[in-house]
């Protein structure tokens, strides 16, 4: 049988579709009545990630109902430190809660059950390939170590993350320790993924955006180039896409040194800038969610304005961060209808 043909995959390694795919970074969600209302069944948002039903169902919904060209598997970055033998917990209204990790508790991070932990995760993955549309790209995703450790340490989501940098500064050796073992696991995390079905993986690292130059390379790149090495050793050909939210002038050096096949672009990179990137590779994003929230005409333009200037080369139209809460479905609509009619 003819493989099927996934276009963000095309796109991802470097051909250029008009009109540009498209999906939403945290397209399963609360802006969906269908997600509030399985969530409201399923008890707490763990309670989702960890049930392969719930989990296949809610990733299922916003395919559904949009077509969008890509499927993201539900579940959470901090699933792979709570293998690692980490508390988690989330509470309405506050996001996730660990217990802060203390230096002398690095070395003992515990990875001995942390396939078995994360068994329904690939369960999930293994049955979405068999459920989704064919030409349906699907992307499994983990965590970037310095993101998933802003967590670890502070112990919950700070505005930004003063915890984990003097922690980095007080006790680097510590640090860079911890650090590798999440990206080791995380490497292996994504290997199953793939081997379960993922088309393409992402990798979060929405707090790259804080740190100073020296500590963006120790921190940020670095264990991202560990994962991506790992991941490339056993599957060459499967695209890696990187997500380094607030990066900015550093965004080039990111794609290069890390290795990554993509690009996740959030809303602050400007689109000139965006262009450039774009010559050495496939970009994502990059509208601001606040325009999705807005519609009319903040909407249009804004998708008028990413069209213009990266509708021409290799480009999966996502916005540049996840959608919020409070975003009308008729806006994610128009913006499918939009994106699909070429931006006009
Ligand atoms: O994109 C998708 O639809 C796939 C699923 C997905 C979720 N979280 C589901 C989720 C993905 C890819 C993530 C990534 C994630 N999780 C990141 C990186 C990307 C980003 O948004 O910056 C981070 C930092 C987390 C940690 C996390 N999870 C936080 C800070 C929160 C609370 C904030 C919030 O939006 O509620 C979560 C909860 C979470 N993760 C929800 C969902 C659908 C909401 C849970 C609920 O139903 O109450």
């Amino acid at each position: 049988m003819e493989a099927p043909r996934r276009v963000v995959v095309e796109v991802l390694k470097g051909s250029t579709a008009f009109p540009p795919p498209i999906w939403m970074m945290r397209q399963a969600g609360r802006y969906l009545p269908e997600y509030r209302e399985l969530r409201q069944k399923a008890g707490s948002f763990l309670d989702l990630c960890y049930n392969p039903d719930f989990a296949v169902e809610v990733t299922l919904q916003p395919i559904r109902r949009f077509g969008f060209d890509a499927s993201i598997l539900f579940s959470d970055i901090l699933v792979v430190p709570h293998a690692l033998g980490r508390d988690l917990r989330f509470e309405e209204g506050r996001g996730p809660l660990m217990t802060p990790i203390q230096p002398d508790e690095i070395a003992g991070l515990d990875g001995s059950r942390f396939h078995d932990h994360l068994v329904p995760v690939y369960e999930t993955v293994r049955r979405l390939r068999g459920a989704l549309p064919p030409e349906t790209t699907l992307i499994g995703f983990c965590g970037a170590p310095w993101t998933i450790a802003t967590y670890m340490i502070a112990g919950h989501g700070t505005t930004d993350q003063a915890p984990a940098r003097l922690f980095s500064f007080q006790y680097p050796d510590l640090f860079e320790q911890m650090l590798n073992t999440v990206a080791d696991h995380s490497a292996e995390y994504l290997i199953r993924q793939i081997e379960e079905g993922a088309d393409v993986v992402q990798i979060f690292d929405s707090w790259s955006g804080v740190l100073d130059e020296a500590s963006f390379e120790r921190w940020c790149v670095k264990p991202v180039a560990r994962i991506v090495a790992k991941v490339r050793a056993r599957f060459p050909d499967v695209p890696i896409i990187g997500f380094p939210k607030g990066a900015g002038t550093l965004y080039e050096q990111y794609r290069q040194k890390t290795g990554v096949t993509a690009l996740g672009l959030d809303w602050s990179v400007p689109l000139s800038q965006a262009a450039g990137l774009q010559r050495d590779g496939a970009v994502q994003g990059n509208l601001d969610p606040m325009r999705l929230v807005a519609g009319g005409e903040a909407l249009r333009e804004g998708v008028a304005a990413i069209f213009q200037q990266l509708g021409s080369g290799p480009l999966i139209f996502n916005l540049g961060h996840g959608i919020t809460p409070q975003t009308p479905i008729p806006h994610v609509q128009a913006m499918v209808d939009q994106v699909r009619a070429a931006g006009a």
